[in-house]
């Protein structure tokens, strides 16, 4: 079975070729156009999903060696993300599929992200919780099979993954400034500074908060020395990184608590984060949870996930008519 995926949610094209359940390429083009504005211009991201996708969907074909007359089924992201983005996917998945008479599958992108840890060998038991933090979500999920998942809790306003970037705009760092906060953070005091954090009810996360908090405590610091966040740039990201990790942290042990799981996974571009790897394995091994960390290449966005995430449909027979549209707020 030779499954070619295409991922088109937000600023990265990728494709990748899953073989017999072994990922044999995974192609990403990042749009570079967007750090000029700060942030992704969707108009500008779905023109780049244009010109990027036949290269990339080729490249992937030819780095697994696979002829397009091989392929099984062609997947796609049918959502969540940004309408123009996953309209560039989705029309040339559907294309394909037709011209090649093969079946199409829609994949959800969060689905993917948690799907992401079935790529690599260790894989967790079920049912286990995964933290998904990206860009647009901040979810914990409660997984019961590859099918079967529920969102037990979530984000109320931003994603932890904006409230990296936004807080690295503030800092003058470009977009998109989590990876920088992540460097900087490394050579930096986590307790230097102190940021308020609100209390969100049950499992819920709140992070528009910590940027207000993060832009006073800026303000103030600059009036009297407009040079502090140069003198202080690695305390200021460490103590940032750190109370983001926190909030996270928090919530997750009391969605152990009240579901029993130990079974631990973290997944979407925030779990790129090297503070959160190492402050959630040092917790797992505390707690006596067993933790699973994808491989860089698989926390940010990627086509790999969407083909392991089609492996599972394909093994149940879900296929997608050809008159499906994205939804760019799907949920599960
Ligand atoms: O999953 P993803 O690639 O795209 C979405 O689906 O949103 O996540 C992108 C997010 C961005 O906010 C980016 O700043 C953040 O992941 N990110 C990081 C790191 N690497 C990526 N945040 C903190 N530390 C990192 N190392
Ligand atoms: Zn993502």
């Amino acid at each position: 079975m030779n499954i070619v995926a295409i991922e088109s949610s937000c600023d990265e094209t990728s494709a990748a070729v899953l073989a017999n359940g072994r990922i044999l390429s995974n192609v990403i083009a990042t749009q570079l156009i967007h750090e000029q504005y700060g942030g992704v211009v969707p108009e500008l991201a779905s023109r780049a999903h244009q010109q990027h996708i036949l290269p990339v969907v080729a490249r992937a074909l030819s780095d697994a060696n696979i002829a397009k007359t091989d392929l099984s089924a062609v997947a796609f992201t049918r959502g969540p993300g940004l309408l123009g983005s996953l309209l560039v996917g989705a029309s040339f998945a559907k294309a394909l599929a037709l011209g090649l008479n093969i079946p199409l599958i829609e994949v959800n992108h969060m689905q993917a992200h948690v799907l992401a840890h079935f790529i690599d060998e260790r894989k967790p038991a079920f049912p286990f919780l995964c933290l998904t933090v990206s860009g647009g979500h901040t979810q914990l999920v409660r997984v019961d099979s590859p099918l079967v998942m529920e969102v037990i809790g979530q984000t109320q306003d931003d994603a932890v993954g904006e409230a990296f970037d936004k807080s690295a705009k503030l800092l003058g760092l470009p977009y998109p400034g989590g990876p920088l906060i992540d460097k900087y953070a490394k050579e930096g005091n986590p307790l230097a500074f102190r940021f308020p954090v609100g209390e969100m009810p049950e499992l819920n996360f709140s992070f528009s908060g910590i940027k207000t908090a993060i832009l006073y405590f800026l303000r103030d610091h600059t009036r009297t020395n407009p040079d502090f966040i140069q003198q202080h740039l690695p305390d200021i990201c460490a103590s940032i990184q750190h109370t983001l990790i926190q909030m996270l942290l928090t919530k997750l042990k009391r969605a152990v608590r009240e579901t029993d799981i130990r079974e631990i996974a973290i997944a979407g571009g925030v779990s790129a984060n090297s503070g959160l790897r190492t402050a959630l394995m040092q917790l797992g091994e505390e707690q006596g949870w067993n933790v699973y960390i994808p491989r860089f290449e698989y926390c940010t966005d990627n086509a790999a996930m969407i083909a392991m995430a089609a492996q599972f449909k394909y093994e149940q027979g879900e296929f997608t008519a050809q008159d499906v549209s994205p939804l760019p707020r799907m949920s599960f």
